[in-house]
C-alpha cells in the first residue's frame, strides 16, 4: 500500500474547515481515502507523501500541455507584474479573442468567463433571449456544470430514476434546486435522434436551445453515432433552436477547433473552459454574431468581475500559440491511439469483456458484455471490476479515475515512453484483478 501518513494528517485538518474537506464534491472519496496532492510537472503528479504517479486525471481535463508548462507559466509570471484586474477591456483580451475567432470555424464573437459552469449558464440565457423561448433540451448523462438549470440526469444520477427511454424523467441532482426549474428542461437519451424528433414535433416551438456535449466527456468519452450531430443540426435549423456544443472538455483537446472539427458539425454557440488555460481558470462562450450581439446593457446580462483577467488571458494566449505553432494535438492523438490499442489488447488477452470508447485524447473503456451508447447502458457495466483494475494501477503509480465514467485524459507531455510504462503497468494491474 502507498504511504498516506502526511496526506491523512492534512485531510483530517481539511475536514475541520472545508465542507467534506474539499472544494468540489467530486473530489471527496471518504474520510480515509481522499487524496491530497502536492505538485505536478509534465505528465506526472506527486501526492503529499511523495508518491509519484503518471497522471491521466489531469485535473479532469484542463492540463492539455502538461502540468506547470514552462511557456504558460512564464506568460502568467510576466502578466502578474502588470496588474491583473481592471474592470476594463485590455489589448491582450482582444488579441486572445481574435486568436479564438481565427482558430474555431463558426466562432464570430465571444465573451470570456472564468468557469465552464458560467459559460453554459450564459450560453443558455443568450439562447433564450435570442429565441424568446424558455425550455431547453438536455441529453441524459451529460454534465454542464453546477448551475441549477443543468443539474438534471447527469452521469451521477440514478439510472433507475430516469424512467423509460420513450418517456424520460429529468432527475434532479441533489437538494437545493427550486422545483420550478424542472419546467424548463427536457431530458432526452443520447444517440437517439428519433426520440428528439418526437419531442420537437410536440414542443419544438417552445424550445430555445439544444445543449449537448458532442461526445460524452463525463461517460468514458462515448462518441456520437455518425448521423447524430448532423441530424441535430438539421432539426435545430428546422425548428429555430440554438444548437449549443458544450466543449468544456472537448475544446482545445480533440483538436485545435474542437469537436466541430472532429465530427464535422458547426453549432450556433459553444462553451469552453478547461484546456483553454492549461490549469488556469479561464472560460469563454460564443458563436454566431447575430446571436451574441444581443448581449449588452439593458438587453441580456453577462457580467463578471474576473472575466478576461490578466492571468486568464496570459495563460490562454500561451496555450493558443502553442497549439497553433505545431500540430501537437494531432501528434497526441497518435500516442493516444497507441495507448487505446494497447489497453484494448491487454484486456482481450486476459479475457475481460470490454468496449473501448472515446477520442484518443480523451478516452476510456467500459467493462461490459453488451455495447453501451448512452448513460442508461451503464446499468450493465462492471463498475467493481473496473475499479479493481484501476486501484491496482494506482498502487503501481499510474493514476486514472477508478470510476469508468471519467475518461483518461492525455497531455502533450505524455510521451511514447510514458505510454509504454503505462501499458506495462496496466498489464500487471489487470493480471492481479482477474486472478
Ligand atoms: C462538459 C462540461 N461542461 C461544463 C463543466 C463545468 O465546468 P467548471 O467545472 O469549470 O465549472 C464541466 C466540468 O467538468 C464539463 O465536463
Amino acid at each position: 500500500m502507498l504511504r498516506r501518513d502526511k496526506a491523512q494528517h492534512i485531510f483530517d485538518r481539511a475536514m475541520k474547515v472545508l465542507a467534506k474537506g474539499v472544494s468540489s464534491n467530486f473530489r471527496y472519496w471518504g474520510p480515509e481515502a481522499t487524496p491530497v496532492l502536492a505538485r505536478g510537472k509534465g505528465a506526472r503528479v506527486w501526492d503529499a507523501d511523495g508518491n509519484e504517479f503518471i497522471d491521466y486525471r489531469l485535473g479532469w481535463g484542463p492540463i492539455i500541455l502538461g502540468h506547470a508548462d514552462d511557456r504558460v507559466n512564464e506568460a502568467v509570471r510576466m502578466a502578474i507584474d502588470n496588474g491583473t484586474t481592471f474592470a476594463a477591456t485590455t489589448e491582450l483580451e482582444v488579441t486572445v479573442a481574435e486568436k479564438l475567432v481565427a482558430m474555431i470555424p463558426g466562432m464570430e464573437m465571444l465573451r470570456f468567463t472564468n468557469t465552464g459552469t458560467e459559460s453554459t449558464m450564459h450560453a443558455l440565457r443568450v439562447a433564450r433571449a435570442f429565441t424568446g423561448r424558455e425550455k431547453f433540451i438536455k441529453f441524459e448523462g451529460a454534465y454542464h456544470g453546477a448551475h441549477d438549470y443543468a443539474l438534471f440526469s447527469t452521469a451521477s444520477s440514478p439510472i433507475a430514476a430516469m424512467g423509460s427511454r420513450t418517456s424520460p424523467i429529468p432527475v434532479q441532482n441533489g437538494s437545493g434546486i427550486p422545483r420550478g426549474i424542472r419546467e424548463y428542461v427536457i431530458t432526452v437519451p443520447f444517440n437517439n435522434v428519433e426520440h428528439v424528433e418526437r419531442v420537437l414535433k410536440s414542443q419544438g416551438s417552445n424550445i430555445a436551445a439544444m445543449l449537448l456535449e458532442p461526445c460524452l466527456g463525463n461517460i468514458a468519452g462515448l462518441e456520437p453515432d455518425p448521423d447524430l450531430l448532423p441530424q441535430l443540426r438539421k432539426l435545430c435549423d428546422e425548428y429555430g433552436i440554438v444548437l449549443i456544443f458544450d466543449e468544456v472538455k472537448t475544446g482545445f483537446r480533440l483538436s485545435n477547433a474542437g469537436a466541430r472539427d472532429t465530427y464535422g458539425v458547426i453549432p450556433d454557440l459553444s462553451t469552453y473552459a478547461k484546456s483553454l488555460g492549461n490549469g488556469f481558470p479561464v472560460a469563454a462562450f460564443g458563436g454566431k454574431r447575430e446571436i451574441m450581439d444581443i448581449i449588452g446593457p439593458g438587453s441580456v446580462t453577462h457580467a463578471g468581475t474576473f472575466g478576461a483577467n490578466g492571468v486568464a488571458m496570459a495563460a490562454a494566449n500561451a496555450v493558443l500559440d502553442t497549439l497553433a505553432e505545431k500540430p501537437v494535438l494531432a501528434d497526441l492523438a497518435r500516442r493516444g491511439q497507441r495507448l487505446k490499442s494497447g489497453l484494448d489488447e491487454v484486456l482481450s488477452e486476459y479475457g475481460v469483456s470490454h468496449q473501448m470508447s472515446g477520442h484518443p485524447n480523451m478516452q476510456g473503456f467500459l467493462i461490459t458484455e453488451k455495447p453501451i451508447t448512452d448513460v442508461r447502458g451503464l446499468a450493465h457495466h462492471d463498475a467493481a471490476m473496473y475499479a479493481a483494475i484501476l486501484d491496482n494501477l494506482y498502487q503501481l503509480g499510474v493514476w486514472a479515475e477508478d470510476d469508468a465514467r471519467e475518461p483518461w485524459f492525455l497531455s502533450v507531455a505524455h510521451t511514447d515512453e510514458i505510454i509504454d510504462e503505462t501499458l506495462n503497468k496496466f498489464e500487471d494491474a489487470v493480471k492481479l484483478a482477474v486472478k
